[in-house]
């Protein structure tokens, strides 16, 4: 699919499974879902721009590199804040934003609440943090509002895509890369991802008990 990059890794491929089984409790689950947004950083990093300095080893001077774009993380409340520590141990020097943005059970419709980005975003690379693109709903809305603040490029990071989330993004916002660790097959009536791995926030946070 157009401007979905899916990223195959062994590991990502086995921590997929740790995460989608149900038996799985919340401690494994973040621990899992943070190792994962590691790998998803690197690869979501492969094309950016770096600039060269001169750095000095104990032992002489030499060419050091550093990236060219400043960057932002701003993950959607809640579910995203499982990708977010990850992301940080790769880009320790982003700043982070936050959207709190959460679907109505019945319509399936985004409903936001909350908002806080950096100030100026615009020659930043940012990276939107959800690790379910379900409808497609949130991610829309929150690429959008991120849009009216001045991001200009904007990257859009998930664990588990649906077709029907992946076109809605491409439709809405067709510069706009998407990059996840999975497509799966559909959504099942409620908005929920199949195969999937259930509600991510819920198991992110243990609040399904
Ligand atoms: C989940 C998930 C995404 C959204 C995806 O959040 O973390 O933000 O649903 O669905 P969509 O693509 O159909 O919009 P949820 O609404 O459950 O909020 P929560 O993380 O606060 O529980
Ligand atoms: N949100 C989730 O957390 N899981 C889904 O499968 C769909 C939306």
């Amino acid at each position: 699919m157009k401007n979905l990059k899916l990223i195959s890794h062994p590991i990502i491929k086995r921590d997929l499974t740790i995460l989608r089984d149900k038996n799985t409790p919340s401690s494994l689950f973040r621990q899992t879902m943070r190792r994962v947004s590691i790998l998803l950083a690197f690869e979501a990093a492969r094309d950016l721009k770096t600039e060269k300095f001169i750095v000095k080893t104990p032992l002489q001077k030499t060419v050091g590199y550093n990236l060219k774009n400043k960057i932002v993380l701003v993950p959607i409340l809640r579910a995203g804040l499982g990708l977010t520590g990850g992301f940080l141990d790769v880009f320790s020097n982003a700043r982070v934003g936050h959207i709190g943005i959460t679907r109505n059970e019945h319509t399936l419709e985004p409903v936001d609440y909350y908002f806080k980005i950096p100030n100026k975003i615009k020659g930043s690379i940012v990276y939107l943090l959800d690790p379910m693109l379900a409808t497609g709903g949130s991610g829309s809305a929150a690429i959008k509002f991120l849009k009216e603040h001045g991001a200009q490029n904007i990257r859009y990071v998930s664990i588990v895509a649906s077709p029907e989330g992946v076109k809605k993004i491409q439709k809405d916002h067709p510069n706009v890369k998407i990059y996840s660790a999975a497509l799966d097959l559909k959504l099942n009536s409620k908005g929920y991802i199949l195969p999937g791995l259930g509600d991510a926030g819920d198991r992110v946070f243990g609040t399904f008990e």
